[in-house]
């Protein structure tokens, strides 16, 4: 199975139908305007989507300033607001049921998702039990299935991060704590209708957040190249979003108030979750990052970053690929071997730029530690939806030895 499921996703078969989902973006420091604007505004498209004019923000308490920023705005245009700030990290179910239940109470026409990727993960699924109360398992739907969404609001994502991608994906990851189980639904219809990219909105993440995030993004598009799901439109975009992380993010990380740096990294997160969010494309680096970050409850886009040049390295036995991304960067390679060795020292020498160790064991892991959680590392990884779609279909011994390997650094030569 494992080897089919990128086949399935190739474009010669997926091809055959090729749907590209995106929201209507707004980017730049006057999305939510408190003056006059020049030419049409963002109030301008809301507004002629909400016959009610009740919205309803959902965010956490580290968005809560941005969502008074945009309740005013909403407000100036006549909605109405209630604010609902109680998302938790990794947007557990509960959680997202008990945001649900506040949402039919108020009945809104529009739902603001303020926050990082589990805000805007927690209202995409809250949105859906809004709009179906008869769906009772989140987990049970299947990218096949009608939801119907749209009926009583629209969605809308303001995203306080430039990582995850959340505003330009139909992904939402929720966590059912009591089973230890993590639920991902994919569905064409949770793309969200807007994306309002607010630079402000992102400026005072401290540095190793705005690293993390931003490794993140890279993570998402170096995966969307390789992966067999490319295609001609989520390639390009992938590749620009690899040249924008590499060019932008230092400067973010050097200095949080450059406002062009987080401008280009908050479009940058866009155009890569816009490529993966299209292609299914996220693959090895997010099975072992989530397995990584689960088990020692590190940071999501810091794991999955980690563990770029293993994937590379894994992956290229069956790919080639990688030499689009070495041009992209101006690497010179005259064949794909030599192209890969120049790739993973680009690749580790700009995580060293950006704080982040290279091995497991300089991450502060004991060895002692490693070993007692060795095989739930390896189950986690070998067991997460990603791995299925890993260009290089691999084995659990495969995982394991790629965790033995990453302890101490070493080059994946199998
Ligand atoms: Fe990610």
């Amino acid at each position: 199975m494992k080897a089919l499921a990128p086949l399935a996703l190739s474009t010669s078969i997926k091809g055959l139908t090729t749907i590209f989902n995106t929201p209507k973006m707004f980017i730049g420091a006057n999305v939510f305007p408190e003056g006059p604007v020049v030419g049409p505004s963002t109030m301008d498209t809301l507004a002629n989507r909400c016959a009610k004019k009740r919205a309803f923000i959902v965010t956490d308490e580290f968005g809560n300033k941005f969502a008074a920023k945009a309740a005013r705005f909403l407000q100036s245009g006549g909605f109405t607001v209630e604010i609902w700030p109680r998302c938790l990290p990794e947007a557990p179910m509960e959680v997202v049921a008990e945001c649900a239940k506040a949402m039919k109470a108020y009945e809104p026409d529009l739902i603001m998702a303020v926050g990082g990727g589990s805000v805007m993960d927690s209202a995409k699924a809250a949105w859906v039990l809004y709009e179906r109360p008869d769906i009772i398992d989140l987990g049970m739907i299947s990218p096949l299935d009608k939801l119907n969404l749209r009926q009583k609001a629209i969605l809308v994502a303001v995203p306080t991060t430039a990582g995850t991608g959340s505003e330009c994906t139909g992904v939402s990851v929720i966590h059912d704590n009591a089973a230890s189980r993590k639920i991902p639904i994919t569905h064409d219809e949770l793309f969200p209708d807007f994306a309002i990219l607010d630079p402000q909105f992102t400026i005072s993440m401290p540095p190793k957040l705005t690293a993390g995030t931003g490794l993140d993004v890279l993570a998402h598009a170096m995966d969307s190249v390789t992966t067999p799901a490319a295609n001609e439109i989520t390639e390009p975009l992938a590749l620009k979003a690899i040249e924008m992380v590499f060019q932008w993010l230092p400067r973010a990380y050097q200095n949080g108030q450059d406002k062009e740096a987080r401008h280009r990294m908050l479009i940058a997160a866009s155009i890569a979750g816009m490529a993966f969010g299209n292609n299914g494309g996220a693959h090895l680096t997010h099975s072992f990052g989530h397995s990584l970050g689960a088990v020692f409850n590190l940071h999501h886009g810091m794991c999955v970053g980690f563990f770029l040049p293993q994937t590379l390295q894994f992956c290229s036995p069956v790919t080639d690929k990688h030499l689009l991304i070495c041009r992209t960067l101006g690497i010179e390679a005259k064949d794909a071997k030599k192209g890969l060795v120049k790739l993973v020292a680009r690749v580790r020498s700009f995580l060293t730029e950006l704080g982040v160790p290279l091995t497991l064991k300089e991450l502060g892991i004991s060895r002692a530690d490693f070993n007692a959680h060795f095989d739930k590392l390896v189950k986690f990884a070998f067991e997460d939806v990603d791995c299925y779609l890993s260009p290089r279909p691999i084995t659990a011994a495969q995982c394991a030895q790629v965790f033995r390997y990453a302890y101490d650094g070493r080059d994946i030569d199998f």
